[in-house]
């Protein structure tokens, strides 16, 4: 049997893959940065970070990769280990944490006094599907977040498959009529970003912060106002009752359009730009079918 590869084909990269993942951080360690630089979503982030009720509150960054935005946030932050990063891939994960390390020791974390050194490091890392609930409460607690920091990972997320969940499902809002505990016996296909919005509202505390990039002006379907765009699954949370907007801004890309010549033909890349979107948690409260809270 021939293997072909996708990039042979031509056909568009398995984003919502795990295995491309751990391929993709496997062959290119180097750090690399989706959409923008690290620093582009700095005067959200700090504005979250400022009104937060927790004086030091715990940030959540969701889909990590190789990014310098996890060593960028310690800037922002007055200690360290109250970030933490996540992602699937174990080896973005272990490339994360050996970074840290190394810079530890690197003259523009001296004023950091975060008290690491090159044996120990500073921020959380864990490897996480945000996807599946045990995964996720296997490394966070629910209530424990202020700011959610996601740079193209909702983007990622948007490319999985559906997923396929039993119902009454695993997390999901407090009723005063109890749900009936056997309502379908197969799995119902729910869209990924439900699951991520319901999997994000657990762990984060009333009034945290999501502050997502993007480069679609039409990411969360949950937040657009449309009833209809929201799963009606009896024993799954509406994830419109979860998360409001708070601010849509189209951002222009800081990087320079191109043009290429490419044999007698020219092509231009215009400028782009993509969207920052900050969503504040409600007070909805959720919990967790035979466990944790
Ligand atoms: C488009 S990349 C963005 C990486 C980084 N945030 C940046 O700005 O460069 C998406 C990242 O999300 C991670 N990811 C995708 N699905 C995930 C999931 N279900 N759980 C955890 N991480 C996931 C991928 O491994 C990848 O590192």
């Amino acid at each position: 049997m021939v293997l072909i590869d996708e990039e042979q084909l031509d056909m568009p990269p398995s984003y919502g893959s795990q295995e491309y993942w751990n391929k993709r951080f496997t062959t290119e360690p180097e750090p690399f940065e989706w959409l923008e630089a690290p620093d582009v979503l700095d005067p959200f982030l700090r504005d979250a970070i400022d009104r937060s009720d927790d004086p030091n509150p715990a940030l959540l960054h969701i889909g990590c990769g190789t990014s310098m935005l996890s060593y960028h946030l310690r800037t922002i932050v007055q200690e360290p280990n109250r970030i933490h990063n996540l992602d699937y891939s174990d080896v973005a994960i272990d490339l994360g944490r050996k970074r840290e390390t190394e810079l530890c020791n690197d003259e523009r974390f001296e004023d950091q006094q975060c008290g690491c050194s090159a044996t120990s490091e500073c921020m959380r890392w864990d490897a996480v599907d945000i996807l599946d609930h045990q995964s996720l409460l296997g490394a966070c607690k629910p209530g424990a977040y202020s700011v959610i920091i996601d740079k193209s990972t909702s983007d990622c997320i948007a490319c999985c498959d559906q997923v396929h969940i039993r119902l009454p499902y695993a997390v999901d809002a407090w009723s005063e009529s109890p749900t009936n505990m056997d309502l379908r016996r197969s799995p119902e296909p729910v869209h990924p970003l439900h699951i991520l919005a319901v999997h994000l509202a657990l762990i984060s505390k009333p009034r945290a912060r999501w502050i997502a990039l993007s480069y679609s002006g039409d990411r969360f379907p949950f937040i657009d106002g449309l009833y209809s765009s929201r799963p009606h699954l009896p024993g799954f949370p509406d994830t419109g009752t979860l998360w409001k907007l708070l601010d849509k801004r189209e951002m222009q890309s800081e990087k320079e359009p191109t043009v290429d010549v490419n044999g007698d033909r020219v092509i231009h890349r215009a400028k782009t730009s993509h969207w920052m979107y900050a969503l504040e948690r409600t007070e909805m409260p959720l919990f967790v079918r035979g466990g944790h809270l």
